[in-house]
């Protein structure tokens, strides 16, 4: 454990990150605005409620020791020009369909939670972008600005934390009500059925697995005379990063007759990797809130950063409270992973492990597109569970950039995407998503690598 030489717990409230180095954040040119956007934003009514934040808590806690399997999914960055009724369905249905077929594979309950409904504010390598002799701010999601590229788009401005806020809450009132509508009954899973299922090579299986659950809910029900629970109201969490701090601390409350403090405005908040440092402001933020929260893992990272973390976010070592999500790359997982789980053993942390396979798959075309392989992207998941099972511990989920829509973004899969195609749908300003039947094909082959090990 590392208590010697780590600096003094300080009181924590919504603003004591204001104390620390707070990376990542936009610079307004008008400060007094950003103060009035965020005085409205402290006055507007929640997006998620406490017990909600609660259950997820107590399902990540199992997720935790492999009694749940977390599906983590979503833009890379949301659009507000996304925030319509078509995407939105799509992504809900693609992640549905994917719970599913994971289900099947994982014999265990999948928590699914979405990055969705505030996924709008993006780390940047850089602070500025030049093109030709012009250069301006980077674009840092549509909470910030916009990604067009005049001075003008790329100013940084308040309004869009309003802005997100309103398309946050539009976009988690249609998903409440679809799935509270029965759009995820599982008795219907014709419902959530894309219309171009069909001319995936995995339709056959999918809708043999689809016909499997169906058989067995109905032998429950009428055989048994069960009711099968947590089948006919589907939960759905959502997540975002955590970076634009004034906007998470606005929405940070007390509730009546529950202690602490909540982030209401998503269940499950997380830290980029590039803001984890366990010194600064985006780590004292998330250490006062009663939320579940993630914290990315990238390569490099030292036992130091581990002791810390679990020190500063989980000092009580409470299963479900912290979330690592290691985003090693295909190349660097075999090396990373075990001294990951080591470090979180010899501090005793009960830390739920999900692999986000993206992040450290990164690659640039040789015209210089970014994309990611489909092949190293299932690699790594792969990866995951055999370093997991080796050292005796449960992966607790997985973690994907992915659309419902039928993008050209990452390369691979059984239709073969290749990087001569990447040019049909490239949409993404920021990473690239799998599509839908790439999400579909991957949580094939993870349900099947879980079955074939018994899990
Ligand atoms: C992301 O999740 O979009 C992201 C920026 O990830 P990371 O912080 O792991 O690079
Ligand atoms: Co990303």
């Amino acid at each position: 454990m590392v208590t010697e030489g780590a600096p003094a717990v300080s009181p924590w409230s919504p603003e004591s990150w204001r104390r620390r180095v707070a990376l990542q954040q936009p610079a307004y040119p008008d400060p007094a605005a950003l103060d009035r956007a965020l005085s409205e934003l402290r006055q507007l009514p929640p997006l998620v409620t406490s017990w909600e934040i609660v259950s997820l808590r107590e399902q990540m806690a199992e997720a935790a020791v492999g009694r749940r399997f977390v599906l983590q999914g979503g833009d890379c960055a949301e659009r507000f020009v996304d925030c319509t009724s078509p995407r939105i369905t799509n992504m809900l249905k693609v992640l549905l369909q994917m719970s599913l077929v994971l289900v099947v594979g994982a014999q265990r309950p999948v928590v699914r939670i979405g990055r969705f409904g505030g996924q709008y504010a993006k780390p940047r390598s850089s602070d500025s972008e030049t093109r030709g002799d012009v250069t301006l701010p980077s674009y840092r999601g549509d909470l910030v600005n916009d990604p067009a590229f005049s001075a003008a788009a790329r100013t940084p401005d308040p309004q869009r934390l309003l802005r997100g806020y309103e398309r946050g809450a539009l976009t988690l009132n249609f998903i409440r009500a679809l799935v509270k509508g029965g759009f995820a009954d599982l008795h219907h899973p014709e419902y959530f059925d894309l219309d171009w299922v069909r001319h995936s090579p995995l339709a056959d299986e999918y809708h043999r697995m689809v016909a499997t659950i169906g058989d067995s809910l109905r032998f429950m029900e009428n055989v048994l005379g069960v009711r099968a629970g947590e089948t006919d109201r589907i939960d759905f969490f959502t997540a975002h990063e955590a970076l634009h701090l004034g906007y998470e601390e606005a929405q940070t409350r007390r509730v009546p007759r529950r202690p602490g403090w909540f982030n209401l405005s998503t269940h499950f908040p997380w830290t980029g990797r590039r803001t984890n440092d366990p010194a600064g402001a985006h780590i004292e933020y998330l250490r006062g809130i009663e939320n579940p929260v993630g914290v990315k893992v990238g390569p490099g990272f030292t036992r130091e950063h581990v002791a810390r973390w679990l020190e500063v976010l989980d000092p009580r070592r409470q299963a479900g409270k912290l979330t690592l999500v290691h985003r090693f790359g295909a190349g660097r997982i075999a090396e990373e992973l075990p001294r990951l789980i080591d470090a979180v053993r010899v501090e005793g942390g009960v830390v739920a492990l999900v692999c986000d396979a993206m992040h450290g798959n990164t690659r640039v075309t040789s015209t210089g597109v970014k994309t990611r392989r489909l092949e190293d992207v299932y690699s790594e998941v792969e990866q995951a569970f055999d370093i997991c099972q080796a050292m005796g511990r449960q992966l607790g989920g997985v973690h994907f950039e992915l659309t419902g829509e039928d993008v050209t973004e990452c390369v691979g899969g059984a239709r073969g995407a290749s990087e001569a195609d990447l040019d049909r749908a490239y949409e993404s300003e920021v990473d690239p998503r799998l599509n839908y039947e790439q999400s579909l094909e991957l949580a094939f082959l993870i349900a099947r690598k879980m079955r074939n090990a018994g899990r």
